[in-house]
């Protein structure tokens, strides 16, 4: 199935598209520079070891077959400049769309994450909602953001959102580029890729969970 792609100008269409459809795809949401900077940070986080291995809340054999990306969580008062920039763009977005969706989105918690090549994170909910923890039933909007340079085709490690049982869009994870989608409602995955894969994921979140 194909996906219309927006680009960033239209704060109108972005948030018309997500309520229709339950997610949106943006190109260059951030300028060039701001990626670049972005990725930087992740590759020096891990050099440093600053990244660790993503939890699952699975037994550790299992854990690295479900989900294997390495992450970092990002604090808004972080003095680096691209952090600062990326969490400016992100209150823009939150405003926009607690003004015109009237979803209460309060906090955003957000993280950057490196899948080695052939790293996996199996199909999975951000959202739990049969008796899960609080708070994850506050996440309401999934915002992952891409960091990879000149990404093809042909290196993979597409994030799989299904729509439904038969159907799904597979979108690359192209620098720049921001995909939204409703935590609640989307079954995910991301496939294996064949370079290192960059990401910053986040999550808006209400302050009260609520009934889905
Ligand atoms: C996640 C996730 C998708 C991606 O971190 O929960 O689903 O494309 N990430 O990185
Ligand atoms: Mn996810």
């Amino acid at each position: 199935m194909q996906t219309k792609i927006l680009s960033t100008t239209d704060d109108d269409k972005i948030v018309t598209t997500l309520a229709e459809q339950g997610y949106v795809v943006i190109d260059d949401y951030l300028p060039a520079h701001t990626i670049f900077a972005l990725a930087e940070v992740a590759r020096t986080k891990l050099c440093n070891q600053e990244m660790a291995h993503a939890r699952t809340g699975k037994q550790a054999e299992t854990r690295q077959h479900i989900r294997g990306d390495h992450i970092c969580w990002l604090d808004e008062n972080s003095p680096d400049i691209a952090i600062q920039q990326y969490f400016v763009h992100m209150q823009h977005l939150k405003q926009l769309l607690n003004q015109q969706l009237f979803i209460g989105l309060a906090s955003l918690e957000t993280h950057l994450a490196i899948y080695p090549v052939g790293a996996v994170y199996q199909k999975h909910l951000d959202q739990f909602n049969a008796g899960g923890s609080t708070q994850l039933n506050t996440r309401k909007i999934s915002s992952i953001l891409y960091l990879n340079q000149d990404w093809q085709p042909k290196h993979g490690g597409e994030l799989r959102l299904h729509l439904d049982n038969e159907e799904w869009i597979d979108i690359l994870p192209i620098g720049g580029r921001l995909v939204l989608f409703l935590s609640a409602d989307f079954w995910h995955e991301v496939l294996p890729a064949h370079r290192e894969r960059l990401s910053l994921t986040g999550w808006f979140r209400t302050r009260e969970p609520q009934l889905l």
